[in-house]
């Protein structure tokens, strides 16, 4: 069984997911967290840090690691996953940034720097809660179709679909063609995993991703995870009909104000 929970708008959304990763942060203030980037992500952000500011909640002690980051960008590029997180959240928040994890691209071993992060993550006591964007080929993370659901942190080929998707946010760089990202089974052993769909053109993807578990679609390793919940709007559940029994599709019921 899939949980998944429909949003009239992805403020309302945003804001739920806001005031839930508020009060994990509230109830555990040492919790490992992994994290995701992409276009979704950043007003969620913004969102959280404002909300975890109302609630007092301080970051200083979480420790986080990011999905996936590219190789082969010059070190200080603008384009690196770790300069969006220090956009978008680390730079914005009390953030102990000897905390804050992604994979090391400058390495000259990719391979080696992935089985050392997978090692880290391990050694972290393992995830509490995982963020996760839906791509527009069914990836999470760098996790590319045809990805085995048994995948650790290794070093991938980006597709050139995926490579047109993140074009829009480049500048001045070529997109990469290579990336290092955590394996579907690293993720699918975060305890609880939230996977954020907004938008129409992610309609399409999510309903073929909810059809069963298939490679072909890597975001489908996660269902039967237990922890796991689908956060979407109603743009990107338009796509979707006969669910059946597979998943259990829920109206986030608005608050009174
Ligand atoms: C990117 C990232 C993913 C992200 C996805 C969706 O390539 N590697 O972690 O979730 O694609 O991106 P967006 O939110 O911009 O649609």
């Amino acid at each position: 069984m899939v949980e998944l929970t429909e949003f009239d708008s992805r403020a309302a959304l945003f804001d739920r997911l806001a005031r839930t990763m508020s009060a994990v942060v509230r109830d555990k203030p040492t919790a490992v967290l992994g994290l995701a980037t992409g276009r979704t992500f950043v007003d969620f952000y913004a969102r959280w840090v404002e909300r975890a500011r109302a609630d007092g909640v301080s970051f200083g002690a979480l420790r986080t690691f990011n999905l996936d980051e590219y190789l082969g960008l010059a070190p200080g590029s603008p384009n690196t996953f770790r300069a969006y997180m220090e956009r978008h959240l680390f730079g914005r928040a009390d953030f102990d940034p000897a905390r804050t994890h992604l994979p090391d691209p400058w390495v000259p071993d990719p391979g080696a720097e992935a089985v050392r992060y997978e090692r880290a993550l391990q050694g972290a006591g393992g995830i509490d809660v995982q963020l996760l964007g839906l791509g527009n080929n069914g990836h999470i993370g760098f996790n590319e179709p045809g990805s085995s659901f048994a995948s650790r942190t290794r070093a991938v080929e980006l597709t050139a679909e995926t490579r047109a998707q993140n074009a829009a946010d480049f500048a001045g760089e070529a997109v990469p063609t290579r990336a290092l990202t955590m394996g579907l089974a690293t993720i699918a052993e975060a305890r609880r995993c939230y996977l954020v769909v907004v938008g129409e053109a992610k309609a399409g993807i999510l309903a073929r991703c909810l059809a069963g578990r298939d490679e072909r679609y890597p975001a489908s390793a996660l269902w039967g995870h237990p922890g796991l919940e689908i956060l979407a709007d109603a743009a990107a559940c338009s796509a979707l009909e006969n669910l059946g029994d597979r998943v259990r599709r829920t109206k986030h019921a608005v608050r009174a104000a």
